[in-house]
């Protein structure tokens, strides 16, 4: 149990194989196609994307004040960096299977210039909304987070560091603020 369950990529391998259980067993209903794929992966790296972004902005940014400062180097040294890493590429990832949805269904220009029915717009709204998140974490909350964590080519000043941390919360709270209305797009645009 232990070799198993101690084992990250062996599990997400054996879930993944379930996965393609459930797509050969319900292929007859749903079909196993680009569509449906992509959805299934958007909706997991959106999650992975949401999910870290809540848990920063939930747990770790109003808990590290009350860390004695002689332990904030675990989180700063050791889950921030890792947090950051899937954070980023969840988002890419997010981004990337989202316009596969939207272009291959035919929709995604109407979409991205709100020029077709209401429902495809509302999708539209909810891209934007998404994408300017994107912009937040590739150009501004990561560039920020690697001079606070010292993740960069070079050693940040104090300075530098100082002012890194307003930028990086505001745009991680802008994020947070923006994924509600962005959600509800998603969810509710339901057009295929
Ligand atoms: C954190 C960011 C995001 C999350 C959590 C998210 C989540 C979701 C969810 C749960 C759905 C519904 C899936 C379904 O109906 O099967 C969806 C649909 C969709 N998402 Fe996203 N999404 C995000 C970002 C994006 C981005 C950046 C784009 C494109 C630029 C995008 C484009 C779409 C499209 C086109 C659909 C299909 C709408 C439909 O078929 O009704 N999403 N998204």
């Amino acid at each position: 149990m232990a070799k198993f369950f101690g084992n990250l990529h062996l599990v997400l391998a054996v879930g993944l194989a379930a996965a393609i259980g459930v797509m050969i067993c319900y292929g007859g209903v749903v079909p196993v196609d680009l569509n449906n794929v992509t959805h299934w992966l958007h909706t997991f790296f959106g999650i992975l994307w949401i999910g870290l972004l809540y848990y920063l902005n939930f747990v770790q940014v109003p808990t590290m004040p009350s860390i004695p400062a002689d332990q904030k180097g675990a989180i700063t040294g050791h889950i921030a960096p890792k947090v950051f890493f899937f954070f980023r590429y969840s988002a890419l990832l997010t981004v990337v299977t989202g316009l596969i949805i939207a272009f291959a269904a035919g929709y995604g220009h109407q979409a991205m210039t709100f020029s077709g029915e209401r429902q495809v717009n509302m999708i539209g709204l909810g891209m934007w909304l998404a994408l300017i998140m994107a912009f937040n974490v590739w150009f501004i909350i990561w560039p920020a987070q690697k001079k606070i964590l010292n993740l960069g080519a070079t050693e940040a000043s104090a300075e530098e560091k100082a002012a890194a941390a307003p930028r990086a919360l505001y745009a991680s709270r802008t994020n947070l603020l923006l994924s509600l209305p962005m959600l509800y797009c998603m969810v509710s645009a339901n057009l295929s």
